[in-house]
């Protein structure tokens, strides 16, 4: 009875899994605060792309790292750079969605998602090189670019930049609405990519404010995102709930690193069930009105049919 009549789901093709990927190991690195995660060579996501595929998942979302951290970071847009040759490494193999993170933050030596000079972003500058971070990956075999950095007209400089060079079919998909979050702890070890001076409230939302947010997704919109993004995901379920009677784009939430790392801590201590608790997350963010789910349990909850 409660099966016949349940209103929401989550289709293994709606969850997308977040992978670090870095040049410095040859051997997965597991990372501490992210039980079950790794950091992979560029070359070596062979096998988490299998499992992906057969789970049916319906993609992978890269994350970066460079061999050496500059002022200007440019091991971003490197075609030798860790994302660049892991793309390059799955591209054509099985039938996953390729998606990249957009950003600054793993290799500028200020830590911080665009250029820091006097204590504030400098947003236009940064806005240049984010949109030739996306060219490169776009050239490398990337289906989605998701740019992460919250910064002014970043969408629309990519949207422009891909079709001025012929990726007129790479979507973007916009962490349009990202809040200032204490989630995202465990995600900046696993990156080495947190600030080194100040803190990223100058760019990423205050969680107080959710009028803002949904102006921010309708900025994104009109610059031409095709997917929308709301992060973190478990504070922000009346952002998603709202978002998806205002816009009629896709809409994703990133269950973030803190999310899952709360969980994961939680379980371990045999404090919570999780794969109850997994998928009582997973479907209440469905139910908001997220279409995608960028998680990091993407994989074990379908191979464990937690969903
Ligand atoms: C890069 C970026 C961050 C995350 C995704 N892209 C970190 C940040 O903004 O500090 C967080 C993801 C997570 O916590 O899982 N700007």
């Amino acid at each position: 009875m409660r099966g016949a009549v349940r209103e929401t789901s989550v289709p293994p093709g709606s969850l997308f899994l977040p992978v670090f990927v870095d040049p410095s190991v040859t051997e997965p690195a597991p990372l501490s605060s992210m039980p079950g995660q790794f950091r992979w060579s560029p070359e070596g996501l062979g096998p988490i792309a299998e499992r992906a595929t057969r789970a049916g998942i319906g993609g992978l979302i890269l994350f970066g790292r460079p061999a050496a951290k500059d002022a200007e970071g440019s091991g971003a847009w490197d075609p030798q750079g860790s994302v660049q040759r892991a793309l390059r490494s799955l591209r054509g193999k099985g039938d996953l969605i390729l998606a990249t993170d957009v950003c600054l933050c793993a290799y500028t030596t200020s830590g911080h998602c665009g250029y820091w000079k006097d204590h504030h972003l400098e947003n236009d500058r940064s806005v240049e090189a984010i949109a030739r971070i996306a060219v490169s990956h776009a050239e490398a075999g990337a289906d989605w670019v998701a740019p992460s950095a919250m910064l002014d007209g970043q969408v629309r400089h990519i949207r422009s930049a891909l079709d001025a060079r012929g990726f007129t079919d790479t979507a973007i998909l916009a962490y349009a609405a990202k809040f200032a979050s204490a989630f995202y702890g465990p995600f900046r070890e696993a990156e080495d990519s947190a600030p080194s001076e100040g803190d990223r409230k100058g760019y990423q939302m205050d969680p107080a404010n959710a009028r803002e947010a949904l102006h921010e997704m309708r900025l994104d919109a009109e610059e031409g995102a095709d997917i929308l993004m709301v992060k973190p995901a478990m504070t922000s379920l009346d952002i998603l709930a709202r978002a998806r009677t205002e816009f009629a784009h896709p809409l994703a939430a990133y269950h973030v690193s803190g999310e899952y790392a709360m969980l994961k801590a939680a379980a371990a201590r045999g404090w919570l069930d999780e794969a109850t608790a997994v998928a009582e997350t997973l479907t209440a963010l469905r139910r908001a009105g997220a279409g995608l789910i960028l998680t990091y349990y993407a994989l074990e909850a379908v191979e464990s049919h937690w969903v």
